[in-house]
């Protein structure tokens, strides 16, 4: 079994106050942080990536996404074993988190056995944790084609230099998001009465969370927040994991932005009623022709935002494209989760502990598809880092043009 990721923080429960001197502990290096940026992530009042390298060189560190929102961890990662559990158990999740822990993951496994044996089975050992995003492969595969030429002993380090700038190139990936998605919300807010809010509905988390920083899909919500756009958000909890309910209302709530937690099946009545103006999700992988695969239950937005006329936009930074795939229905591997996230809940006792209840009747079988595809016809547009697009294969080829041939 592989190795568990090592917790090395303070337990902050919720109803204690946050000291961010106790936070700051476990900050990001000041290397990976520039504070004149806009639209940095704030954890009581202190900035933090996803994942970053630990100050003594030997590991990196990640936030422990599982204990949130109850408690903020930070755990150390200083194998392939600890890198590809983390992943694997959902410790970090979200597409582009998984693409960069991945590219970590290599420069772990290099430090221990730079041979070409050892890149073959640590690159194997981490595709095989999770399926769905192409952004773990896309990151794999750069890597280990940037490492296979080069002599054994240079490896490591470059391995270490490929995973930083995967890193950075998340965060900037997420900022070109941020800046093509504004005018979305801009021109809603500009039909509106002067301080009436903008309703963005959000499947799952695709937040800052869910990549190295700034997030996609929220991306341009936090952009029209800073710029003083009163938005407001619907937050699916999205079941079976909770990703809305427990992750994006947590950056949510500590960034400032007014947001409104709702059951999953609770969209398409708001949407009927004429209480939301916009969706916006990420993506796990999108194909080449547009269609949008996401978080499960994304697909039942669409429909219900294409039924109702709202627009339904997918936030698709470029590493989520699988530029050999044209048909996402059939093509795209949905990943089968256990079925314990279905019969089982975990939450916040009434004494603070943290415990885990069963559901449903012992015995009742249970099946837990972790995606679903959106057709491309459902998609109003896609956002991605060079502008915003039609959800199509020339849509995606007119801001793509240096992949047109694949
Ligand atoms: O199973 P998860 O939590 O990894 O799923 C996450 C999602 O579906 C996100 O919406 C997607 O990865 C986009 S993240 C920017």
């Amino acid at each position: 079994m592989a190795a568990a990721a090592v917790a090395r923080e303070i337990v902050v429960d919720r109803d204690e106050p946050r000291k961010p001197s106790q936070f700051a502990r476990s900050r990001v290096a000041a290397t990976t942080r520039s504070p004149q940026l806009p639209y940095l992530m704030n954890v009581a009042g202190s900035s933090y990536r996803t994942i970053w390298p630990s100050v003594d060189g030997l590991a990196v560190e990640i936030i422990d996404q599982t204990r949130l929102p109850h408690a903020f961890i930070t755990a150390r990662l200083a194998t392939l074993d600890d890198a590809a559990h983390a992943i694997r158990a959902m410790l970090v999740r979200g597409a582009p988190l998984i693409g960069a822990t991945a590219a970590w993951g290599l420069w772990l496994a290099l430090r221990a056995d730079a041979s070409d044996a050892a890149l073959a089975h640590a690159h194997t050992t981490l595709l095989a944790t999770r399926p769905t995003a192409v952004n773990l492969r896309w990151a794999l595969d750069r890597v280990r084609a940037r490492l296979a030429p080069i002599p054994s002993v240079s490896r490591a380090a470059a391995a270490h230099q490929l995973a930083i700038a995967i890193c950075d190139e998340d965060v900037a990936l997420n900022r070109g998001i941020a800046a093509a998605g504004l005018p979305l919300i801009q021109a809603i807010a500009s039909r509106k009465e002067v301080g009436e809010r903008v309703n963005i509905l959000t499947h799952c988390n695709a937040g800052w969370l869910a990549t190295v920083d700034v997030g996609t899909a929220t991306a341009p919500i936090y952009a029209a927040h800073d710029a003083g756009i009163p938005v407001h958000v619907w937050v699916d909890e999205t079941r079976p994991r909770n990703q809305g309910a427990s992750l994006t209302a947590w950056e949510l709530l500590n960034h400032g932005v007014p947001h409104t937690v709702i059951a999953d099946n609770a969209g398409g009545h708001l949407m009927q009623r004429g209480q939301v103006d916009l969706v916006i999700v990420g993506t796990d992988r999108t194909t080449a022709t547009g269609d949008v695969c996401n978080k499960i239950g994304t697909y039942l937005k669409a429909l219900a935002a294409h039924d109702n006329g709202v627009p339904f936009y997918a936030a698709v930074p470029s590493p989520s494209i699988d530029w050999s795939l044209r048909d996402g229905l059939r093509e795209i591997p949905i990943e089968e989760r256990s079925a314990c996230e279905i019969t089982h809940l975990a939450g916040r006792l009434a004494d603070g502990s943290v415990a885990t209840i069963a559901l449903t009747p012992d015995g009742s079988p249970a099946a837990n598809p972790a995606f679903d595809v959106t057709p491309a016809r459902l998609v109003t547009g896609l956002i991605s880092e060079r502008g915003v697009c039609s959800a199509s294969a020339s849509g995606l080829r007119s801001l793509f043009p240096d992949h047109a041939g694949l």
